[in-house]
């Protein structure tokens, strides 16, 4: 039987390439679609010579329509479409909420009308927990409503209530994962607005302090990198011809002062403080999921603990470092 085709964009992300070996090492043939704003191309190092992969440097916010055409042409019709470039960082969509729109919203109705009559099986997006906004209940329920605080949380919606409409109107099922905050090997904590733990882990590794705005008594729900590659995985083939939102996420709230003393606790040697700075206006206080759908509908479970999600990261970035530093080494010699 010939191999499924699935089209990953952003795919040279922290969570598009983790996805992308997991579907590779399923025997389906991948294309990437990234134009490398914060993707790297070494994140798909380990499968870059894969015979079934392909990977297109294009801007999807550019015609869309003829990158698309050229991939069928070159690797036959797409069966499915996990759909992960975007515009990430919610600070740029308040201080540009026009670009924004065009790095996020208008990108997801660009590909659905590309699919529209293309009998695709599934189109997967990654949303967002910004499609809520400020609640005032815990956890957060699919079915409560969502007011978001940022035009980056407006355009996830708005993205979400076209695959609404398109899956209705046009039949292309789909899936909005909702990520609560995601982490793991690869996050770039070099992007000042990537996840907090990539950033702390590297300062602790360092040596240097690690500065906390507000009390530290807000709350986050991390769900590592695998667990969400897991839930991916089951929604792809989902059966619903239809369209769901799903929470993604870990069910456990974990404040910013507890992960701080963990990780200072990972590298004891380096001797990191955690300091209080003033608090952001607008910071969001409590974040908690319900995994009650994603269990229900994807048969979702995290395996990965936050202890042990943060000491494989941890792992990680000193394996970098290590890199880093023998290649600097190699390069004055
Ligand atoms: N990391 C999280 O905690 C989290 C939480 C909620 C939602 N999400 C969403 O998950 C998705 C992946 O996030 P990530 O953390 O892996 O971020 P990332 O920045 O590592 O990945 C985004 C990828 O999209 C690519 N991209 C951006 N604009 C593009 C364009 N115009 N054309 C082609 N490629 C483009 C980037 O180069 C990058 O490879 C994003 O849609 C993000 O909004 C992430």
């Amino acid at each position: 039987m010939q191999a499924e085709v699935i089209v990953v964009t952003g795919g040279a992300g922290f969570i598009g390439s983790h996805i992308v070996e997991s579907l590779l090492s399923g025997g389906a043939r991948v294309i990437v679609l990234d134009d490398y704003s914060t993707g790297k191309k070494s994140n798909l190092l380990n499968v870059e010579t894969h015979s079934n992969l392909n990977i297109y440097e294009v801007d999807l916010t550019q015609n869309i329509k003829a990158s698309l055409t050229r991939v069928e042409e070159e690797a036959g019709m797409i069966d499915r479409v996990i759909h992960f470039a975007a515009q990430t960082a919610v600070v740029n969509s308040i201080e540009n909420p026009i670009q924004d729109i065009h790095s996020n919203s208008m990108m997801t109705v660009h590909l659905l009308e590309y699919f529209k009559n293309k009998n695709l099986k599934k189109f997967i997006f990654a949303s967002s927990a910004a499609v809520y906004g400020d609640v005032a209940e815990f956890p957060i329920q699919e079915d409560f409503s969502c007011e978001p605080l940022s035009p980056y949380g407006i355009n996830k919606l708005a993205s979400e209530n076209y695959m609404f409409y398109y899956s209705k109107v046009f039949g292309i099922p789909s899936v909005a994962l909702r990520f609560f905050n995601v982490y793991g090997p690869r996050q770039d904590p070099a992007n000042p607005y990537s996840g907090v733990i990539s950033i702390f882990l590297e300062r602790a590794m360092k040596g240097l302090d690690l500065n906390i705005f507000g009390d530290g008594k807000q709350t986050r729900d991390f769900v590592y990198v695998s667990d969400v590659v897991q839930a991916i995985d089951k929604a792809l083939y989902l059966e619903s011809k239809n369209f769901s939102a799903v929470n993604i996420g870990s069910s456990l709230e974990t404040s910013i002062n507890q992960l701080a003393q963990s990780i200072v606790n990972l590298f004891p040697e380096a001797g990191s403080k955690i300091n209080h700075l003033s608090a952001r206006d607008g910071e969001i206080i409590k974040s908690l999921s319900s995994t009650d759908k994603a269990r229900a509908l994807l048969s979702f479970e995290k395996k990965i603990s936050l202890e042990k999600g943060l000491a494989e990261t941890a792992q990680w970035f000193i394996g970098c470092e290590s890199t880093l530093s023998k290649r600097t080494l190699s390069e004055t010699r």
